[in-house]
Formats: structure tokens, C-alpha cells, sequence
């Protein structure tokens, strides 16, 4: 089902990422309403209400703050970042069993009222969470999945732009798997431009030779724990990381993007929700597209499989 020109998205939970989310996509005037839902009722009343109150400097759009999950009825899309915070130090992983019994409430209650919303789990583990509420609701899994490695492959491409001083635009290289410890860079098939990155280095001395792409993949995979450490919890990034995914939803552009969605029979691996290049647009997760891997690259989404299909046969998925 087409949905551009669709503009209500809603946003269940109102912590940081729900709130930044809220923001952008204001911004942007990606949406003509954005619903903020929260059980905290005064703390979604009040982070609408002072995002209500920019309505001059924004494009137009109505901003609804509310504890009653009926706020969210016949939204185009709805965005699930309610959860636990990831405390310093601790793994993504470590939130499994708290987050997916909070799914198992959550869910069903928001696709009673949004039965044809495309819904974006944002909520970490998100591949755990996406596969745990694909069960759940028994949406197809075009319909429902996650942000996957989006936010990941944005850091990516941020890294490779500053060590290159080329734009992040004309980046092309993607991290793929588990949004957490065991994703990989697909170095292979990436692309500066034109250039096969793996040839840069050739050109460019020593700007990403194997040193230094072992050194940005490890900044990419522990960026997110730096952050905490620092501030907290990270939201900029990941909202404007699912701003790129709804717009994408709603505009129907037919974006290739890394989301997360249940896998089948992709280089052998089925039934479990990882992040490969995926077509998103008006029907939401349409197409995995498979590009060149190495046996190492293919080696690596396997064990990244394997990773999440050990917590997920933990919680029963
Ligand atoms: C991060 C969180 C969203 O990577 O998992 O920042």
C-alpha cells in the first residue's frame, strides 16, 4: 500500500529518543501530526506541550502529547522506542528479557488501534525486540521492523567522510548483522564516489588501509558506549537515523537501507532479524538486496545470526 502524502506517525515512548525523535521529524515536517505516547502522563503532556509551543518556527503540524494509547489510532506509522536505558557498560543484549516482556504488553495494544501503521521498532535489542514483536502481532515482516544498523552505517560513513574529507553523501558502505557487538562493515562492496574503497588506499596512502579500517570499525561497534559513558544515553543520532527511515515510509523513496527484518534464506541464514541493504518505501521493508561478500564478510553475518539467535531461543522466539 502506497502511503505518500500520509502524515501521522506516532511515537510510543517519550524518553530521550522518543522526544528527539518527536523533534526532528517535526523539524523537518516530516509529518502533518506526531502523536507522543508515554504511560508518564505528565512527562508526555509536557515534552508536547514545549514542542507545541515552537509551532511558529516549524512547517506546520499538530503535536499530540498522551497516556491513553487510543492517541495513536489509525497513525501511518508508529515508532516504538519505549524501553530500558542501556547503562553504561552494560549490552544492548543485557535489556532482552525486560524489553520483550514490556512487547508483549505494548504491541498488541498498538496494532489493535493502528492495524495498518508500518511500525519501526527503534527499542533496543532492536533485533531481538523486531523479532520478538513480529511474533507477537503476526504482521508481516514488511510491515514491522527494526532500525537495525541505519544508525550504525550513519557512523560509518561519518568516519570514512572524516578520514577522507569526502561527503558522507557519497559514502557508500553499509554495516550489516546484530545492531550491537557482533555487526561487521561490508569493506568489500563499499564505494567513495566512483571509487572501489578498497582501491583508495592505492590512490590515496594511507588513508584507509587495512589498519585503519579495522580501527573505524571498532569506533563504529563502540560508539554507542563512549556516548553513554558521557551523556547518558545516545538519541541525536538514532532519531534522525528512523527520520531517514519514516521519511522513506512515507515518501515513498524506495531507500536502500540497512533495517532490520526477519530473514530468509539470505547467504543461508533464515528466521532470525538482522540488518542487510533493504529497499524501504511506501510499503515499508520491501526488498533485501545481497551484495558482493567475501567468505569472511558472509562468515561474519553467520556468527552474527548465530549471536541473536542464541538470546532469542533464550526468550523463546
Ligand atoms: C545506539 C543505540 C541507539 O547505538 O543502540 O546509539
Amino acid at each position: 500500500m502506497a502511503r505518500a502524502g500520509a502524515s501521522t506517525v506516532a511515537i510510543v515512548g517519550a524518553g530521550a529518543v522518543g522526544a528527539t525523535l518527536a523533534y526532528a521529524l517535526l523539524m523537518q515536517g516530516a509529518a502533518r501530526r506526531v502523536v507522543l505516547h508515554d504511560v508518564n502522563r505528565a512527562k508526555v503532556e509536557a515534552e508536547a506541550l514545549d514542542l507545541a509551543h515552537g509551532i511558529q518556527f516549524m512547517p506546520h503540524a499538530q503535536i499530540i502529547g498522551s497516556d491513553d494509547v487510543e492517541a495513536c489510532r489509525d497513525a501511518d506509522v508508529v515508532v516504538i522506542t519505549a524501553g530500558a536505558k542501556q547503562r553504561p557498560g552494560q549490552t544492548r543484549l543485557d535489556l532482552a528479557a525486560s524489553t520483550v516482556g514490556l512487547m508483549r504488553t505494548l504491541v498488541p495494544r498498538l496494532t489493535a488501534v493502528a492495524p495498518d501503521a508500518i511500525f519501526l521498532m527503534v527499542t533496543n535489542p532492536v533485533d531481538i525486540v523486531t523479532q520478538a514483536a513480529l511474533a507477537i502481532s503476526g504482521l508481516p515482516r514488511e510491515q514491522l521492523f527494526g532500525s537495525g544498523t541505519v544508525l550504525d552505517t550513519s557512523r560509518l560513513r561519518y568516519r570514512i567522510a572524516q578520514e577522507t574529507g569526502i561527503a558522507a553523501s557519497n559514502v557508500h558502505a553499509y554495516v550489516v548483522g546484530e545492531h550491537g557487538d557482533s555487526e561487521l562493515v561490508l569493506w568489500s562492496s563499499a564505494m567513495i564516489g566512483a571509487v572501489p574503497l578498497l582501491d583508495w588506499s592505492s590512490t590515496h596512502a594511507p588513508l584507509l588501509d587495512e589498519p585503519s579500517r579495522t580501527a573505524i570499525a571498532e569506533e563504529v561497534v563502540t560508539a554507542a558506549y563512549r556516548i553513554i559513558e558521557g551523556k547518558g544515553a545516545t538519541n541525536y543520532a538514532v532519531a534522525l537515523a528512523a527520520v531517514g527511515i519514516i521519511q522513506a515510509v512515507l515518501r515513498a523513496e524506495n531507500r536502500v537501507l540497512p533495517v532490520s527484518t526477519l530473514l530468509t534464506d539470505y547467504v543461508g541464514i533464515s528466521d532470525v532479524c538482522l540488518s542487510v541493504p533493504t529497499v524501504v518505501g511506501g510499503d515499508g521493508a520491501q526488498e533485501r538486496l545481497l551484495p558482493p561478500m567475501t567468505p569472511s564478510e558472509q562468515a561474519g553475518l553467520r556468527a552474527s545470526a548465530e549471536h541473536i539467535r542464541a538470546v532469542g531461543r533464550e526468550l523463546g522466539f
